[in-house]
């Protein structure tokens, strides 16, 4: 499998540190020293279907390919306005597709845990061209009174085409429950027969275990995808990693001794974008001509679960 096409979408509103620090108890300067972010984008005018099928649409056309000629559409989104029909459904006919498709939640990994599917997809003869969109709104469920989760999430989307053929080298998915470390729990409809009913609550995180189990997770997954490829952490072009906060990029850097400039970052005018941040930054590098023919690309992402997934790639065009 390879990829044939990319695109990306974010907001028109860039929110600035100091636009948080004018309504919550923070600084730029805290905020850029532990987290690399300096500003971020958020809904406000848009939907977040709207930047979905901006960044689809976009990468149709760098495909070559018309919605009509996909097999199939993969949405990897935590939580939008709607719960049922699915994204992929509101999305299909917004971008002349006539295939079917899935939703899928894997949290800020679902991005490569969709490459993994289409992949399995495509190995099985099920399809030759599929549509992965990475659409997220995590500003919708963060507590806008508090400083904790509010300062790092953001909202975007992007997307790629791919197509059956040589490319995708490996995948290693990781789980294990540990629901407390990160989870937004959504208030239901209420019934005439619930007892000891549970309202919802905005996003809860332990920034610090996430911090330490994103680090030691993302750089055993890596190893584990580079073995299995056949590959070495020297190998490999770029390593394109969840931009959820500096540090822990760098972390991850220094433990696989790798120089800084194979991590490219986006995180400082996006912040953490979910599982769309990695084919944001994707197509962000390829529009930059940063990425030929022949690279070995590493990605890396975790998120809520806890969940961790790495994959490697060899650019085909
Ligand atoms: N602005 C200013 N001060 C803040 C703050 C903010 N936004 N958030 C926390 N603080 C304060 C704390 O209250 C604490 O103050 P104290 O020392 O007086 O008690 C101090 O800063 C340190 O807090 P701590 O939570 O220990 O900071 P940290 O260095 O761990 O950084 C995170 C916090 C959230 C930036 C960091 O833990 C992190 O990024 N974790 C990973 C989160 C993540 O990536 N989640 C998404 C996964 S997909």
């Amino acid at each position: 499998m390879k990829i044939i096409g990319t695109g990306s979408a974010l907001p028109s509103l860039a929110v600035t540190n100091n636009d948080l620090a004018s309504f919550l108890d923070t600084s730029d300067e805290w905020i850029t020293e532990r987290t690399g972010i300096k500003e971020r984008r958020l809904l406000s005018t848009e939907t977040l279907y709207d930047l979905a099928e901006e960044a689809a649409l976009k990468a149709l056309k760098a495909s070559g390919l018309r919605g009509d000629q996909l097999d199939f559409i993969i949405c990897s989104n935590v939580a939008n306005r709607f719960i049922t029909p699915g994204m992929n459904c509101i999305l299909q006919e917004k971008i002349g597709a006539k295939c079917a498709g899935l939703d899928i939640n894997v949290a800020c990994a679902g991005f490569i845990n969709a490459l993994m599917l289409a992949d399995s997809m495509m190995q099985a003869g099920r399809a030759q061209h599929i549509l992965i969109i990475c659409a997220e709104e995590p500003s919708k469920y963060c507590n806008w009174d508090e400083r904790d989760t509010s300062i790092l999430f953001a909202d975007g989307a992007g997307a790629v085409v791919l197509a059956a053929g040589d490319g995708f080298k490996s995948v290693h998915l990781s789980m294990t429950s540990n629901k407390d470390v990160l989870y937004y729990e959504r208030c239901m409809e209420k019934t005439p027969f619930e007892k000891n009913r549970k309202e919802g609550q905005p996003l809860v995180m332990r920034g610090r275990e996430v911090f330490r189990m994103a680090v030691s997770q993302s750089t055993k997954d890596l190893k584990v995808a580079l073995a299995e490829a056949g590959l070495k952490p020297s190998d490999v072009t770029y390593y394109l990693m969840h931009q959820a906060n500096k540090r822990i990029i760098e972390s991850v850097r220094t433990l696989l001794d790798e120089p800084e400039e194979k991590f490219p970052t986006n995180i400082e005018k996006y912040g953490n974008t979910s599982s769309a941040s990695i084919p944001i930054l994707l197509d962000e590098m390829l529009a930059a001509g940063k990425i030929h023919k022949g690279d070995i690309l590493a990605m890396s992402a975790f998120g809520a679960g806890f969940v961790s997934a790495a994959c490697v790639m060899q650019w085909m065009y």
